[in-house]
């Protein structure tokens, strides 16, 4: 009940973020439509032979382009919802391959989220209309064939970066042939080898990721990503759409750090308790002041597009408190704030006030069983258990090949 003082200690500490103060930043403040994706007019028309030779045209319905993407989606950042959006926007329906678990462990090492988690991440973005689980790392013929007749894709969409065969071939060669690719750009900025080496590097003090010329470099929270926010990239990702006249507003706050599995569960089970679901994602350093040096590892804007990626999200506060204040709950017209039962290190500073004091004051806090366990710190020690797997098979591989090459230095000096 004592809500008026508990400002104070952000006094001095950090700035308080007022509302209308020009602190707190929501996506639709910046004024969007979701016209972006309009004015792609494809006339594309659907020619067939009936059984009889006679030569028929399918009228009125215009056909619905489906697009073909794919790709591993391990450690989703917004380069893959970004990769997606480009996809969707060169047809109607965006259907998405994910690659299995094990052409992941061939090609590259396993994988740090399971079939399951990379599943539901996909399929929680806004731009994705289906997966197809365990799609091949590179397309095959059969697959492309499949691709074509069964899933009734009209395009396969790839980046703009070269994607080879095993024998050296391009692997969309056919589809380019068949005039059925489109190319779509790559995204600037972070690379999940890049969010790797964050969350080792503060697991881990001395190792360093393969390829990895940063070394020298003291962890001063090293930026690596090269992510440059703009208003229209956040423009392109928002929905830019109120809540309508009646529309019961759900609030949850959060990190969002390493978007995850558990994220898009606890948002949908967030987004059904009302209409429209407002996500407030807590700054770097109220991250950083609440689990350590090293935290987040990633951006508060790639946090704040990874959750606006997210199809169950309606707006974003892009650096919201930590406590939740009357005024936030007038102002964006709160009708309930959530949390879930498995989240972070739930702990406070010591002295801190609860920062669902207020909400829980006027009986409009809920606490949320989470749908699953997965947390970003579970993440993040998968990544790390993954990277010195990686490293002792190197080891391992380093020794093999030291061993063989003198066993073989040997021979030929006798
Ligand atoms: C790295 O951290 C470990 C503890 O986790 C510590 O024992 C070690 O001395 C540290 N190494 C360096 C170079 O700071
Ligand atoms: C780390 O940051 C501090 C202050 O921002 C700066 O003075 C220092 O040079 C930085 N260190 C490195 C290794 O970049
Ligand atoms: C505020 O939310 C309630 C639902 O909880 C709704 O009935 C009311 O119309 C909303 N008020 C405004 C001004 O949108
Ligand atoms: C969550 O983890 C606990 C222990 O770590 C386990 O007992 C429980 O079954 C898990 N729940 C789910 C839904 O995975």
């Amino acid at each position: 009940m004592e809500y008026e003082s508990s400002s104070s200690i952000w006094d001095g500490v950090y700035y308080y973020p007022h509302l209308f103060g020009g602190l707190m930043l929501t996506a639709a403040l910046l004024g969007l439509s979701t016209s972006y994706f309009g004015g792609l007019g494809y006339s594309y028309l659907p020619y067939m032979w009936s059984d009889l030779g006679v030569f028929y045209k399918k009228k009125s319905e215009k056909k619905r382009i489906r697009v073909y993407m794919d790709g591993c989606f391990d450690l989703m950042h917004y380069g893959h919802a970004n990769a997606l959006r480009q996809a969707k926007a060169l047809g109607d329906e965006l259907v998405v391959g994910v690659v299995s678990d094990e052409e992941i462990v061939a090609n590259k090492g396993p994988p740090v989220l399971s079939m399951e988690e990379r599943l539901a991440l996909v399929s929680g973005l806004k731009w994705v209309d289906e997966v197809i689980a365990n799609a091949p790392y590179a397309i095959t013929e059969k697959f492309m064939n499949s691709l074509f007749n069964e899933h009734k894709i009209d395009y396969i969409i790839h980046g703009d970066d070269p994607c080879l065969l095993p024998d050296g071939t391009d692997a969309y060669a056919l589809a380019k042939k068949a005039g059925r690719y489109k190319q779509i750009k790559r995204t600037e900025g972070v690379s999940s080898t890049d969010i790797e080496a964050k969350a080792c590097e503060n697991h881990d003090n001395t190792s360093s990721l393969p390829g990895d010329d940063r070394k020298g470099s003291q962890s001063n929270n090293s930026r690596i990503s090269q992510f440059l926010p703009t208003s229209r990239r956040i423009v392109q990702f928002s929905n830019g759409k109120g809540p309508g006249p009646n529309a019961r507003v759900v609030y949850i706050d959060g990190a969002f750090d390493l978007f995850h599995a558990g994220h898009v569960e606890i948002l949908r089970s967030a987004r059904q308790l009302g209409d429209f679901l407002l996500v407030g994602i807590h700054t770097d350093q109220i991250v950083s002041e609440h689990r350590g040096k090293g935290h987040p590892i990633m951006h508060l804007h790639e946090r704040s597009l990874s959750v606006l990626a997210c199809s169950y999200v309606d707006e974003v506060i892009i650096g919201a408190p930590w406590e939740v204040t009357r005024d936030m709950v007038t102002t964006f017209n709160i009708s309930l704030v959530v949390h879930g039962t498995v989240a972070e290190s739930n702990s406070l500073l010591a002295g801190e006030p609860d920062p669902y004091a207020v909400p829980k004051s006027m009986g409009i806090f809920w606490m949320l069983d989470s749908p699953k366990n997965i947390t970003t710190t579970s993440v993040a020690q998968r990544i790390v258990a993954n990277h010195e797997a990686y490293l002792k098979r190197n080891a391992k591989k380093a020794e093999s090949e030291k061993k063989y090459y003198a066993e073989k230095v040997h021979v030929s000096g006798d």
